[in-house]
């Protein structure tokens, strides 16, 4: 068994990659936080707000590391950082050092479970959320994944905008997409990658970058987008998702709500899409569009 250790060091967000990268150079590659940033909802969908100032929690940590080794490694963070108080190194078990979550029953008979959680008869996406948005819970996520659980992807290449924890990537790969893109603004490559080797997925390439910004770094042509991110997003990067989805290709939208999803769809369609099915869920809605040419 893995033996990990776990310090907390206390930083303020807008400082957070500097340290991490300071970390890095020190030996230490494990690190964990939560974005303090409040999911709101707007106009149009999602909106976001990132608290800059906050003090967090990030949590680091060593692994296959003796405590003298993992105490050493604290000492020179200590020093780093000009760090007086003491910092607790904690043992952390293998088993409960991620954050565990109740199975979901989407009802279409999957279901998205811990992997050591046994279902009876039903397919299963292991994932255990590490903090991103996505474990699965949201209603636009669920209405999503009901969709790409009903395709086949094989032979497709998806992008997924807005991919937080990658379930949407996931589930494409899961249901034989070809190539796999998972675009955030975050850096949320660990989660994603984790989740996949929970489920012999080595397809998902993580990207990290904005939509609204005209430089996206994704390169070629794919048969399939996801955007769940919000109404604004989705209106603001629709050139893009234009320019880099194939002919007869499918875009699936989630992150709209119901008083202005119907602008956002009609602006959509206004590239020439047709739309295919929508769904609505409590105040949230979500549609799969095709591309006419
Ligand atoms: C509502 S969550 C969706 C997560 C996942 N795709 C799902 O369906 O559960 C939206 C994600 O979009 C990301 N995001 C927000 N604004 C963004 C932007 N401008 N560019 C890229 N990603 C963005 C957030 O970090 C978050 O992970």
């Amino acid at each position: 068994m893995i033996v990990i250790f776990e310090v907390l060091l206390r930083v303020k967000n807008s400082l957070i990659n500097e340290t991490i990268e300071k970390l890095e150079i020190l030996g230490v590659s494990s690190t964990y936080y939560d974005v303090p940033y409040e999911v709101t909802v707007d106009d149009n969908g999602y909106g976001y707000l990132e608290k800059e100032d906050r003090e967090i929690d990030l949590h680091v940590y060593f692994y296959d590391e003796d405590r003298s080794e993992a105490e050493s490694l604290v000492d020179k963070i200590k020093d780093e950082f000009e760090i007086e108080e003491t910092l607790e190194l904690v043992e952390v078990s293998e088993d409960n050092w991620q954050q565990s979550f109740e199975p979901i029953d989407l009802n279409n008979g999957w279901i998205i479970a811990e992997k050591d959680y046994s279902p009876n008869s039903l397919n299963k996406i292991n994932f255990e959320s590490q903090g991103s948005f996505g474990t699965g819970l949201h209603e636009t996520t669920q209405d999503l994944l009901r969709y790409i659980l009903d395709r086949d992807f094989e032979g497709k290449s998806v992008l997924d905008l807005g991919a937080g924890s990658g379930i949407l990537s996931l589930a494409a790969s899961i249901k034989n997409a070809d190539r796999v893109v998972a675009l955030d603004i975050r850096d949320v490559t660990e989660e994603v990658l984790y989740n996949a080797s929970l489920n012999n997925v080595d397809n998902i390439e993580v990207v990290i970058s904005d939509v609204t910004s005209k430089t996206f770094g994704v390169s070629g042509k794919f048969d399939v987008v996801f955007i769940n991110i919000g109404g604004e997003e989705t209106l603001s990067s629709m050139d893009f998702i234009n320019e880099v989805l194939k002919p007869k290709g499918l875009l699936f939208v989630s992150g709209m709500v119901e008083w202005s999803s119907e602008k956002v769809l009609d602006k959509v369609k206004s590239y020439e899409y047709t739309l295919d099915k929508s769904t609505k869920t409590n105040e949230w809605a979500t549609a799969v569009l095709t591309k006419n040419k």
